[in-house]
């Protein structure tokens, strides 16, 4: 089976979140189930200078008219079709805004553009090369699905995968012109959305198959609370809705052979985690003593609920838990959690910045890893924390509920218990659910078997790359002959 897969973001090459992380170690998942994933991406920067080897498999006139040309490239153990663009994707900066994170005003075209060139490729444009299926990640991607069924490939299968509903590329009436689509498509159970275009609606509108990243989120979104606008077209859909939680990649994620670490280790030499412990003490220049460090790496947002834990920072201190921060984001809270590191200097330590050999040694010496959001898909960095034994603490929503077993009496006494959840998110919640891991930290038998349970917890993909084959499969048997 041939999958194509659509996306802005593909690790190594290029990420700002678990979205890279999923599209990268998904098509290495699926090789081993005989699922061939081809990936599609745009040509940033950092993509364009990852190889050298350049062999044009197919040439443009894109959009607005401009050269722009595909090319077929092997990279670490992916097969990827890069969009080569210059005009809409060699800039500085990241992939969807300059440098200090104003989003570029062509974004529409820019990611248009991947989606046009992704219905052109599953309508067979690329010689010798045609997928059975094609996967679409967020609304970078999902405009693919329209220029699918109102153009050749409208008998192709075709799955939306939702990783943030809360980002849905809307854009006004004006520019649906220049996307090239026909007229009748732009209708309520086409691309229109409020008056004008929804990117991430007209592939929920499109696909054979809509998937988000975890089961919880897949019920939660269908509410007007978690819906973002949505849940109306996610209801009238919901026959062709399933939730498949994230795994992550266990070969670059593996605290025995992590190069990243100071030291590694295992469930059974889990005091080697000490030196990776001692550096970001030094690093986040922490008071060195026996208390837990949490740690938080994370975009600094209202969805992580980074100003929860800023409002109760103080109390947080006061159980006396030290905290190590890693993230960028909104600069009011970077900005208010950096004034509490300087007020509670030694006890909080802030790193503004993205940082992923940093994000390593933190999983691998903290403690604990507290994830308050407000929703959340999936997350990814809970599974992290399973794998390395940072015990995750996290808001009982999305994926955070669907992987993290409360330290509650019963699943503490038949020993399998993983972390803390809260609920509901607010600062109260978060402060009790701060004190159960400071009292739980200091039983070492208690804590040790949080720890070595988490480590045991299967966060691969090998599960649900299975079930993403069995849904291929299915909408296979869909296709009219
Ligand atoms: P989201 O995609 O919503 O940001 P996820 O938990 O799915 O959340 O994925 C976040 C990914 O980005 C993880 O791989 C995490 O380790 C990484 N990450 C987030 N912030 C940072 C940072 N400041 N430095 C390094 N890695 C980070
Ligand atoms: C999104 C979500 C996150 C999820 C990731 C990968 O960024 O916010 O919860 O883990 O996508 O699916």
């Amino acid at each position: 089976m041939q999958v194509l897969s659509v996306t802005p973001e593909i690790f190594p090459l290029i990420k700002t979140g678990g979205l890279a992380d999923v599209t990268g170690a998904l098509p290495i998942a699926l090789a081993a189930k005989g699922v061939i994933m081809r990936t599609l991406i745009p040509g940033f920067p950092t993509v364009m200078a990852a190889f050298k080897k350049k062999k044009a498999v197919l040439q443009y006139p894109l959009l607005q008219g401009a050269k722009a040309s595909v090319h077929s490239v092997q990279l670490a153990g992916l097969e990827l079709f890069v969009l080569d663009a210059p005009h809409l994707f060699d800039r500085p900066g990241g992939p969807y805004g300059n440098a200090t994170g104003v989003d570029w005003p062509d974004n529409w075209r820019r990611f248009a553009a991947l989606s046009q060139v992704g219905g052109d490729i599953a309508g067979g444009a690329i010689s010798g090369y045609q997928p059975d299926i094609v996967h679409a990640h967020d609304w970078q991607s999902a405009m693919t699905l329209a220029y699918m069924r109102y153009g050749k490939a409208v008998g192709i299968p075709s799955m939306m995968t939702v990783h943030n509903l809360a980002f849905q590329g809307q854009f006004g009436a004006g520019i649906f012109g220049e996307l090239g689509l026909p007229a009748v498509a732009m209708a309520l159970d086409g691309v229109e959305y409020y008056g004008g275009v929804g990117f991430l609606k007209a592939g929920l509108q499109a696909a054979w198959a809509i998937t988000t990243v975890s089961p919880t989120y897949a019920q939660e979104i269908r509410s007007p609370e978690f819906g973002m606008g949505l849940d109306g077209l996610i209801n009238m859909r919901s026959s062709d809705l399933y939730g498949i939680v994230n795994g992550i990649d266990t070969g670059i994620w593996d605290p025995e052979t992590d190069k990243h670490l100071v030291s590694t280790y295992t469930a059974r030499t889990l005091k080697a985690r000490a030196a990776n412990r001692a550096a970001v003490e030094e690093r986040f220049s922490l008071d060195r003593d026996d208390s837990p460090i949490v740690c938080i790496i994370s975009r600094l947002t209202w969805q992580k609920g980074m100003d929860i834990l800023a409002l109760v920072i103080d109390g947080i201190v006061a159980t006396g838990a030290r905290l190590a921060i890693l993230g960028s984001g909104d600069a009011g809270l970077e900005g208010a959690l950096l004034a509490a590191a300087a007020r509670h200097r030694g006890r909080i330590g802030v790193v503004i910045g993205y940082d992923e050999g940093l994000s390593h040694i933190m999983q691998g010496g903290c403690d604990a890893i507290v994830i308050p959001s407000r929703f959340e898909p999936c997350g990814l960095t809970q599974l992290y924390g399973l794998r390395y034994g940072c015990v995750p603490v996290v808001a009982r929503t999305g994926g955070l509920a669907d992987t993290v077993i409360d330290a509650n009496e019963a699943a503490v006494s038949a020993g399998v218990a993983t972390g803390f959840q809260f609920t509901p998110n607010n600062g109260g919640a978060l402060l009790h659910a701060m004190r159960r891991l400071v009292d739980a930290h200091a039983s070492p038998a208690v804590w040790e078997s949080l720890q070595r349970q988490g480590m045991k917890a299967d966060v691969s993909w090998d599960k649900s790359a299975e079930k993403y084959v069995e849904l291929y499969r299915s909408l296979l048997s869909k296709r009219v002959a």
